[in-house]
């Protein structure tokens, strides 16, 4: 990690390698459903980078799709968890163990980008990601992007409790300047994603292809 761009809070790898240190998968082993329902997007044999993907459940379901992809998250018992459950589903996923500041993003080389609640970034962090996302992308790839939006604050099933983390249509459409944004919803559904991730939830999910 460069001594430039500490993550968000210090001890993230602890935090969340303390979290993810259970048998169970903390947010399942199915896909997050807006990732599922957009996924059509890419076609298979293309290539897709997943953000912070934590135990595996969207890669590795990225990856029984078809496409070719890469995932890294800052948790190295996330990614064990991950590569196991590649292995019981008999899928190839390329993981990395890193912050997000410091994966070698390389330009230009994906067709898509899945960041699915990547919300333990401030606004500094979320822009150093945005900006890594939209250079790794090709020209015409698409980032599927889901978070929750400040309203969570008063649901509280899932999610961080700081609202510089969250997202509003607003601040989202600035962040995406350039890209062009295809779909962007912003809606309340009951989530079942393993115990963080349990009932009522405000979320905003967005399609936005680099133009
Ligand atoms: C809410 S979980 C979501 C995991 C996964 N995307 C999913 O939908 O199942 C957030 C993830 O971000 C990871 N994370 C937190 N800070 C990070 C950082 N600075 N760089 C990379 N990953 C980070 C955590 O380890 C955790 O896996």
């Amino acid at each position: 990690m460069s001594a430039s761009t500490p993550p968000a809070f210090a001890d993230a790898a602890q935090t969340w390698n303390k979290r993810f240190s259970t048998e169970d998968f903390i947010f399942g082993t199915e896909p997050n459903e807006w990732l599922r329902e957009q996924a059509h997007v890419w076609q298979p044999g293309q290539r897709v980078l997943c953000v912070a993907d934590g135990e595996g459940r969207n890669s590795v379901w990225l990856a029984a799709q078809g496409l070719r992809v890469d995932a890294f998250d800052i948790a190295e018992v996330g990614v064990a968890k991950a590569r196991r459950l590649a292995a019981a589903r008999g899928v190839q996923v390329n993981y990395t163990v890193t912050d997000c500041d410091s994966f070698n993003y390389e330009s230009g080389a994906y067709d898509g980008v899945a960041a699915i609640f990547v919300q333990f970034a401030d606004p500094a962090m979320r822009e150093r990601l945005f900006a890594s996302i939209l250079r790794c992308l090709k020209p015409g790839g698409v980032l599927l992007l889901q978070g929750y939006t400040p309203k969570q604050l008063d649901y509280k099933t899932g999610g961080p409790p700081q609202a510089s983390h969250l997202y509003t249509e607003a601040m989202l459409r600035e962040a995406l300047a350039d890209f062009e944004v295809l779909t962007l919803r912003e809606y309340e559904a009951e989530l079942k994603e393993g115990d963080r991730h349990t009932g009522i939830s405000a979320l905003i999910g967005v399609v936005a292809r680099k133009r």
